[in-house]
Formats: structure tokens, C-alpha cells, sequence
């Protein structure tokens, strides 16, 4: 949810550690600090609420040059956004801190603190962490030990970067539960929440692991394990170029990724499928063992990622046969539950940080699962390393917060593990070879799509006015609908409400009026004369209707039904292709209603905090 930054360098880091901020503002955007040392007896710090331009402003006003530091963008938990609950977080005006996550057992430590004389001055949890630090420092440690005592008292999660201006040439750093990748230079080396941040200054990173305390200093990195037995962690190199994460020619990163998403379907196909079949062996060298024993698959995954999952259900038990349950991992890991004899648990996450759905996968792996499958697109993240088998989209990195390529890529990924497993329950060739060749044909329908954009963007301004909206769809489309309508809540914040089309008769119905725009997916599918008797439902009650359909469909336009023609596609994958169009059309609202498309308020990218 936070972003971390920290650099230890011969140079100044000051312009470093604003960039980082800058592309980890995705995480969170209420307020941003940052702490250098600088040979003075204390900490320089500036903090400033809102957008991390602010703080920008603030440092060339007053510049905080210094060749240690680190920083912080924040999205509140403890508190509320303010300058005095924005990180760094110091004890004293020598050491501060920077934190992402959340200490559970904060409310005890801080009173515990208090009545030793420990004075607060935000409502943060993260403060009650740099007093813990501070008191062991001043009873005689160093900062590393100081460091590792403290964690020894946290509940919760928690990724955190320290420094103290008595100790100039090196930072400290540990994490339990929240992401921290260290960033590894010549002569300098950086943290982060995320790789991206460091993308202008490395692209060699370690992953850590949870337990992990680290000493990062300019020409050396040590690294502790929980048990504090010293470790190597090995260093990846960041392969999709420096400037994967820049917005480019485009206005918004969201329009740039939906644009992106013919490249990276591609992208999340090569290698695994010929032209007429799946390539197993490319799902994991032990796929073929796993795969030929899943008798059910559990999903688990929040969002966007659970959109994916229950897409995925339709697939699962229409292609393999395969019973297939999708659960939000919120609910999922706070209930009992019966697991079936040989049951694949699958985690969908785009970041692979997200709180709840690890928390629903170690859960699992506890509770006698099979075996734990994870759709994710970010290398080395906390679900990749604890999964068994792991199969990455390609999407890049995503940067809106409203999630489009990783929605695309993980059916995509989705849909070939299905084949797979329906391989190993009695699909036949033919079958699969003419599901595969659909799949071949997605980047070029997707491209047609986009080339409705105009129209779409025209059909945006019926919206703008729009308190209310309801999407309809029905089968796999059902999905499609509530991805459809998640995209229009979260970046125009117009109420927006899906439902399986044949539900709408027991109750939606009564809201359907001339003010309440119902937006609805219809390809040419078993279920589409079904779907057009409900289109006639919302008619009859005054509803305006914006449809998007195959040609074969045969919804004709009239007063009140708008039609937007979609190239014909194969049904399986028809929910990918369906998809696009819905996330211009929100996309467009947004942009008319003037909000903030790529971070939204009350938002942020990596939901790292339950
Ligand atoms: O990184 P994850 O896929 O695990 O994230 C899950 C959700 O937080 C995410 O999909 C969220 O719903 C998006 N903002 C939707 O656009």
C-alpha cells in the first residue's frame, strides 16, 4: 500500500529517492517524506500531504542533498492523511524510519512506550516502531541491532528502512510480510517496495525473504535470516527495459496499458502453445504429475484477479470437466472449510503481494491442499516464491491502479492451464486445437477493439451525468459484466452494479429507469436470444441500453439501444475480447468527469495491508 524508497551512494541520492517515490506513487498518494543524512548531527526530513509533487516542490525550495536516505509515499491506515502522520517517523532527531504495512500489537507498544516518557506526535503505528528502535539504540546497540531486538516485538506486517545520522554510511532494513526488493548498484545500492522505483539506477535485484534483516551499505550488502543465519539472496535482472514503466505518448497509464494488451497476450501465449496445442511442459516441469491428479481447483484472489477466477470456473468445468470454486481471499481465510480429495489451489494476483490472498495461500498449504498453482505477473514476488507451481503473465508492469492488461493476460494464462487440465480429462485433440487457434487470433481482435475507441469514447458521454449504472451479462460474460462495472466505480465513482441478465427480474429491475444507463455484453453464444428477452425487459421499462454484440447477435438499434458492433470471436474467448471495450468506456467517463484515472481516490495498486 505504501511505497519505500532508500539509497546509500557516493552521489546525492535526494533526485534518486524522488523518482522512486514518483513511480511507487501508485501505491499510495495521500502524503510523501523523506529523511537524509548529511554530516549533520540530525536527520533532515520534509514531509508534505498530498502527491509526491508537493514534496517535490517543498525540496527545491529547500533541498535535503545527502548520500543516505530514504523516503516514503503513504496511503493511511493509523491516522489520518496529514504532515505530522506522514513517514519518515523519527525517535528523536537522529533516527528515522520508514514503514509499509501494519503492527498489530501497536496500541500495547505505545503505551508501554508512553509511560517510559516516550513522547508521540502522530497517531501512526510506524511512530511506536521508531521509538522501539530509539530505546534499544540508546541502550547501547547499534542501529542493526537495534533493528532486529524491535522486530523481535512486532505482530503484524511489516516492511521497514532506517537510518541514524550516527551511523552515516549505511541503512537498515527488514521485512515480514510487505514487500522489499533491494536494488544492487557499483559503488551504491538501494531499497524499495518494488523494483520499479529503482528502474532509473539498477536492474539487478534481490528479493527478500520474510524474516530477512539487511545492512545495505554502498559497497556491501549483508543479509540475516530469521533464524539469523547469514544468507545470499540471489539477484535477477529486470527484463522488460527501463522504460516499460513510463507513460509514453499516452495520456493516462491506464489507456497506455489497455493498449498494451495486444503485445502482452501475445507475450503470455508464446512458448506455451504450438499452433494447435498447449505446450504442458511449459506450465512447469512438474505440470503433467500435478495436473494428473486434480480432482477440483479452489481460486482464490481479490479484485480484478477474482473477475479472472470466476471466468476461469466457466472454463474449468466446461473444457476439463473439473468441479472449480472461486472464493475472495477475504472471506476464504476467515472461514472453515471442506476440502476436497485432491484439490489444486490456484492464487490469481497481478502484484502477488496482496495480503489477503497470501495469507488464504499459506493458510492452504497448512491445510492439505494438493498442491498451490499461482497466476501472477511480478516476478519474485511473496506468491511466486511460495507457490509450487507458478505460471507468470507477461503483462509488464502495471501501473494504474484500475487493473486492464493483468485482467486479459491472467485469462489468457488462465485459459491455457485449462486446456492442460483438460487434456488429462478426456478433451480431444480437435477440441483443444480449436480452442488454441482462438486463442492465436486474440492480440489482432483486441486490436480491432481498440479500433472502436472514437466510438466508444462517444458513447462515454451519456455516462457523465449518471449517478447509477447496472451491467448485465450472462455465462463466462457474467464476469466480464462485474470487471466491466468495478473499472466505471473505481475510476469515475459512478455506482455501478453487475448482474447475471437473467437475475434482473428478482429485484434489479425496480431500479431500472431513463437515468440508470444499463451497459450489457452479448456475443454470439447458447445463451444470447436469453440475453435479448432481458434487453426487451429493460426496454419495456424506459431503460437506455448500451450493447455491445457480435454482428451474428443481431441486436438491432432502436430508440433507446445503443449497439455497438464487436468482430465475431470464438466463445471461449470471447470474455477477453468483451473485456476491452468495457474499459475504454469507463476509461472515457473518467477522463470527461475530470477524476484522477490512474489513482483514484481512497485507492492504491498493491492492497499490501488487510
Ligand atoms: O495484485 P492483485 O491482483 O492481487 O490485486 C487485487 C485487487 O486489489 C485489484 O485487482 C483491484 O481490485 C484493482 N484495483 C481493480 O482494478
Amino acid at each position: 500500500m505504501c511505497g519505500i524508497v532508500g539509497a546509500v551512494s557516493e552521489r546525492d541520492v535526494q533526485g534518486i529517492l524522488l523518482e522512486g517515490l514518483r513511480r511507487l506513487e501508485y501505491r499510495g498518494y495521500d502524503s510523501a517524506g523523506m529523511a537524509v543524512i548529511n554530516g549533520k548531527p540530525e536527520v533532515q526530513r520534509a514531509r508534505e500531504v498530498g502527491k509526491v509533487a508537493a514534496l517535490a516542490d517543498a525540496i527545491s525550495a529547500n533541498p535535503l542533498a545527502g548520500h543516505l536516505g530514504i523516503a516514503h509515499t503513504r496511503w493511511a491506515t493509523h491516522g489520518e492523511p496529514s504532515q505530522v502522520n506522514a513517514h519518515p517517523h523519527m525517535s528523536g532527531d537522529r533516527l528515522a524510519i520508514v514503514h509499509n504495512g501494519i503492527i498489530e500489537n501497536y496500541q500495547e507498544l505505545r503505551e508501554e512506550l508512553k509511560a517510559e516518557g516516550f513522547e508521540f506526535t502522530s497517531q501512526t503505528d510506524t511512530e511506536v516502531v521508531a521509538h522501539l528502535i530509539g530505546k534499544n539504540y540508546k541502550a547501547g546497540g547499534n542501529l542493526y541491532n537495534a533493528v532486529k531486538t524491535a522486530i523481535g516485538r512486532l505482530r503484524g506486517a511489516f516492511a521497514l528502512a532506517v537510518v541514524h545520522a550516527n551511523e552515516p554510511d549505511h541503512l537498515v532494513v527488514c521485512r515480514e510480510g510487505s514487500p522489499l526488493v533491494v536494488g544492487v548498484g557499483i559503488g551504491e545500492n538501494f531499497i524499495a517496495s518494488d523494483q520499479l522505483a529503482l528502474l532509473p539506477v539498477t536492474d539487478r535485484f534481490m528479493f527478500l525473504e520474510e524474516g530477512d534483516i539487511a545492512d545495505i551499505r554502498k559497497d556491501k550488502i549483508e543479509i540475516h535470516d530469521r533464524e539469523g543465519q547469514a544468507v545470499e539472496r540471489s539477484i535477477s535482472r529486470f527484463e522488460h527495459g527501463a522504460d516499460s514503466a513510463d507513460k509514453g505518448e499516452y495520456r493516462h497509464y491506464m489507456l497506455k496499458e489497455i493498449y498494451e494488451q495486444p503485445k502482452v497476450i501475445k507475450a503470455t501465449m508464446e512458448g506455451r502453445i504450438t499452433a494447435t496445442r498447449v505446450l504442458e511442459q511449459a506450465l512447469g516441469t512438474d505440470a503433467e504429475n500435478l495436473l494428473e491428479n486434480v480432482r477440483h481447483v479452489q481460486i482464490i484472489a481479490c479484485g480484478t484477479s477474482y473477475h479472472a477466477g470466476m471466468v476461469a470456473r466457466y472454463w474449468i468445468e466446461d473444457l476439463a470437466g473439473v468441479p472449480c470454486s472461486v472464493e475472495v481471499a477475504s472471506e476464504f481465510r476467515y472461514r472453515k472449510h471442506v476440502i476436497q480429495p485432491d484439490t489444486l489451489f490456484l492464487c490469481i494476483s497481478q502484484s502477488g503481494e496482496t495480503a489477503d490472498t497470501l495469507a488464504a495461500l499459506r493458510q492452504a498449504k497448512k491445510a492439505g491442499f494438493r498442491a498451490a498453482l499461482a497466476i501472477c505477473n511480478v516476478p519474485g514476488s511473496s506468491l511466486v516464491r511460495e507457490s509450487d507451481l507458478v505460471i507468470m503473465t507477461q503483462a509488464g508492469p502495471e501501473i494504474g491502479v484500475a487493473s486492464t492488461k493483468a485482467f486479459t493476460t491472467q485469462l489468457t494464462a488462465l485459459l491455457i492451464f485449462t486446456l492442460a487440465l483438460a487434456r488429462h480429462n478426456g478433451l480431444n485433440a480437435e477440441r483443444e486445437a480449436d480452442i488454441v487457434k482462438a486463442i492465436h487470433l486474440l492480440p489482432g481482435q483486441v486490436n480491432d477493439v481498440l479500433a472502436l475507441d472514437g466510438e466508444i469514447e462517444e458513447m462515454s458521454k451519456a455516462f457523465m451525468d449518471k449517478n447509477h449504472s447496472l451491467f448485465l451479462g450472462r455465462g463466462s460474460q457474467y464476469p466480464v459484466a462485474m470487471e466491466g462495472a468495478l473499472k466505471l466505480k473505481e475510476i469515475s465513482y459512478i455506482h455501478a452494479e453487475a448482474y447475471p441478465a437473467g437475475e434482473l427480474k428478482h429485484g434489479p429491475l425496480a431500479l431500472v429507469d431513463s437515468e440508470m444507463p444499463v451497459v450489457t455484453v452479448a456475443p454470439n453464444n447458447d445463451l444470447v436470444e436469453k440475453l435479448k428477452s432481458n434487453l426487451e425487459e429493460v426496454r419495456a421499462r424506459g431503460g437506455e441500453l448500451f450493447v455491445f454484440a457480435d454482428k451474428a447477435a443481431d441486436v438491432k438499434p432502436e430508440e433507446g439501444l445503443h449497439v455497438m458492433q464487436i468482430p465475431s470471436v470464438h466463445e471461449i474467448t470471447a470474455p477477453i475480447v468483451y473485456t476491452v471495450p468495457l474499459q475504454l468506456l469507463s476509461y472515457h467517463v473518467a477522463v470527461l468527469k475530470g477524476t484522477d484515472v490512474d489513482q483514484p481516490r481512497n485507492l492504491a495498486k498493491s492492497v499490501t495491508v488487510e
